[in-house]
């Protein structure tokens, strides 16, 4: 930026005199400390521990006394720790320092605090992005309140491989809606800005591909195009880095053979250099030290320098940075200037969060109590849960439910969990009598209806002894709710399968339920993508619950008594077999496409399945139904620099109120190199009442045109492209076409 117009912006515009004026005295700050401190203190900044709560990973050892590290200056930050007054006892330590520097207190807040959310992909099935920066906001709000200053959220690995059990801590397969949501949450976590006592710093992670897996196996190598790299996987981190994210987390995986952690392309070009982050990047979970087992180093001292080098700035759990440090800097192998580099850019989000002027603003047990668990907490749990429901299958209008049926049997292994609602990556704050089971939800609403209710069978056990008793309840209801799905434990980190069909024999109690000839609704309660295509052919109602966090039970009963009428669409493909993963809808189109899914004569075809996906990316099912009409463009063509305004009308015409998601794709008919079927380059989401019809507007220009070609540059190409809306990416309801000129 040049000198005039940066005196023209402080001059016209106070507030960003005010920022300007703020950031430099930080500055001075900064730079003061930094001069009294020695190396050893600067190396302690880089340095984070696990605390002595749950480890997220495998504990090193070889430090029994945490307290006295934090004492004598080694020590920037601890994650894991909790509570108002656990973090005010390791900040005590902390401000015994000979130079007072504050911990940074960090937690892996994903998804709520002590009010626990719908897990993200669930969340991400509203494609409502205010409800999810308020749920990022209540969380960071909670959190604050508890003594943490940073969250490891949010996660924003694009996943396209639901056997990888991490698919379910993100917001899809898709790099619009995932960039959309990254921005929201890192909104919501950072509210209005880091030293507010509800803010915490967001942490966009893991930085990068993770998701890309091979084989879909945790913390195993991704290899791709570096063109598939800047058009997929580094969008959402873009966002998240433009909407202010204080932090990054690297990977965990090496990308094209190079470990994440010690990879400075990622770091020090794009990240430092390209995208001018001023944040500071933490290593994930001992990945500093993981790149010996990796074989890219031969020991911890080797990891430290390379991890540095690379932009690593903190050293999470692996002690790498605080025992070899020392020695690469007199050894001239790491010049102090990487070390000032790193411990400037931590320092400064300590001055940010007010720490240096009050080390424990963030302990204050008596905001600790009147935050956490706030009754408009749990009401926004309820309404994102509510938001989150996709409704799969809704054959003769089983749905909504009748409040005055007799009798409703609820069947199955979920139907009276509660630590399962919470899914992977709850946090054990909030009491687990506040999570509402789905037999509690109903129980609230059911009125006069009996309620029976039998387990059926476990989730992973093969034993069918309950289905006898199943049976005979479901014989005697006049319609049957089943909860089938998944342990909170069973997709998560580390927790990758090779099968990921409904596990048990769930889908066999289902089709024991089925026989009986009475009514079925079936929720599937997961954290990933199962495979259940027997259910979905045969039962009459299906609805994907993933895991809703505390309110589930009366977001679930919310939506079959028809109170909410069911908005979710699916974040990203559910395959139909394992056999088609990975399985996206952005695919390109082949020299030999399948005409339809069950063409098979010489094309891009499985024989022995069909072509589809089981559920499409951006297909969810309502109570009521949409027409699409009225396709406007107000040009035929436009260049580069221009826009081309698009409209159409939208009404309901069933009649239940309802919400619809409507979902903008383009094509680029020809490009080198190739270009996706579709692309989601825009969506809304809008109520209509019964009968009502509203006008929706997109804009094309050139960002939802440009693409990346084989040497990096952004660029548009002229020529046709094909404009779709849908309300699926397999629901297209209007289609155009339109000119890109020069
Ligand atoms: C874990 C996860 C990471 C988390 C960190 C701290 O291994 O990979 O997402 O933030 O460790 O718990």
């Amino acid at each position: 930026m040049s000198r005039f117009f940066l005196l023209l912006l402080l001059t016209c515009f106070p507030a960003i005199r005010t920022l300007f004026a703020q950031s430099s005295v930080i500055d001075r700050k900064i730079e003061a400390l930094l001069k009294k401190m020695t190396l050893d203190e600067k190396i302690g900044q880089l340095n984070q521990y696990n605390g002595d709560w749950e480890a997220t990973g495998p504990v090193t050892k070889d430090v029994d006394d945490k307290l006295e590290a934090i004492r004598q200056g080694k020590v920037g930050s601890v994650l894991n720790i909790m509570g108002v007054a656990h973090t005010r006892a390791f900040q005590e330590a902390a401000v015994q320092s000979r130079l007072k520097i504050p911990l940074l207190f960090g937690q892996d807040v994903i998804h709520g605090y002590s009010v626990t959310f719908p897990i993200p992909l669930a969340e991400a099935a509203s494609w409502d992005l205010p409800a999810i920066e308020r749920s990022a906001r209540i969380a960071a709000t909670e959190a604050a309140a508890g003594g943490v200053h940073w969250t490891f959220a949010p996660m924003v690995d694009i996943a396209r491989d639901p056997r990888w059990g991490r698919i379910m801590e993100g917001a899809g397969e898709d790099p619009y809606l995932g960039a959309c949501i990254a921005r929201a949450r890192v909104k919501g976590f950072q509210g209005n800005g880091l030293g507010n006592l509800d803010a915490v710093m967001a942490c966009a992670k893991h930085f990068t591909a993770y998701g890309a897996a091979i084989g879909g196996r945790d913390y195993n190598s991704v290899d791709m195009s570096l063109r598939t790299l800047w058009e997929i996987y580094l969008p959402p981190f873009k966002a998240a880095l433009d909407a202010g994210a204080a932090t990054f987390m690297n990977s965990f995986n090496d990308l094209n053979g190079v470990p994440a952690t010690g990879n400075s392309y990622l770091m020090r070009n794009i990240l430092k250099g390209q995208w001018h982050f001023s944040g500071f990047v933490v290593s994930d979970w001992g990945s500093v030290g993981e790149m010996i087992p990796h074989g890219y180093v031969a020991d911890k001292k080797e990891a430290a320098r390379v991890a540095l080098t690379a932009g690593c700035d903190m050293d999470m759990e692996s002690r790498s940075y605080i025992a070899n440090l020392p020695r690469l800097v007199q050894e001239g192998k790491v010049p102090v200037s990487l070390i000032d580099d790193a411990v400037r850019r931590i320092l400064r989000k300590k001055f940010e969060l007010g720490l240096f002027e009050d080390p424990f603003r963030f302990s204050d047990p008596a905001r600790e109590k009147a935050v956490l668990n706030k009754k408009e907490h749990v009401a926004a749990a309820r309404d994102m849960a509510e938001r989150s429901i996709v409704l799969l299958k809704n054959e003769g209008h089983l749905l909504p439910l009748s409040g005055e049926l007799r009798s409703i049997a609820l069947i199955g292994p979920l139907v009276r969990s509660k630590k399962d609602m919470k899914g992977f990556w709850s946090l054990d704050v909030g009491p687990l009598n506040d999570v509402v089971s789905l037999y509690e939800g109903m129980q609230q609403q059911a009125g006069n209806t009996i309620l029976s209710y039998a387990k059926g069978c476990d989730i992973t056990d093969t034993s069918r002894a309950g289905f006898a008793e199943a049976l005979s309840k479901a014989r005697e209801a006049d319609v049957i709710i089943m909860a089938v799905g998944e342990r909170a434990d069973m997709t998560g980190e580390a927790k990758s399968k090779a099968d990921i069909h409904l596990p048990g024999v769930q889908e066999e109690l289902i089709k024991a339920v089925l026989s009986t000839g009475r009514p079925v609704v079936v929720l599937l309660m997961a954290g990933r993508p199962m495979i259940f295509n027997w259910t979905a052919e045969h039962a009459p109602a299906v609805l994907y619950t993933w895991w809703l966090g505390n309110q589930a039970g009366n977001a679930i009963a919310d939506v079959l008594y028809g109170k909410y009428n069911p908005s979710g669409k699916l974040p990203v493909s559910f395959p139909r077999e394992i056999g088609q993963i990975p399985l996206y809808y952005d695919h390109f189109n082949t020299g030999r496409p399948a005409k339809d899914e069950k063409d098979l004569n010489y094309v891009s075809a499985y024989t022995d399945l069909l072509n589809t996906p089981r559920y499409a990316f951006g297909y969810g099912l309502s109570y009521t139904d949409f027409k699409y009409s009225n396709l406007q463009l107000d040009k035929s063509s436009l260049h580069v620099n221009g826009s081309i305004s698009v409209s159409f009308d939208l009404q309901n015409t069933g009649k239940y109120a309802g919400e619809e998601i409507v979902q903008l794709y383009l094509r680029d008919i020809v490009a080198q190199p190739l270009r996706p079927v579709k692309e989601l380059k825009d969506f809304t989401k809008l109520r209509l009442n019964p009968g009502e019809i509203k006008k929706v507007s997109f804009t094309i220009d050139r960002s939802k045109l440009a693409f990346y070609n084989d040497k990096l540059e952004y660029i548009t190409q002229p020529g046709r492209f094909q404009l779709m809306i849908g309300s699926a990416s397999d629901d297209i309801r209007l289609e155009a076409t339109f000119q890109l000129l020069q």
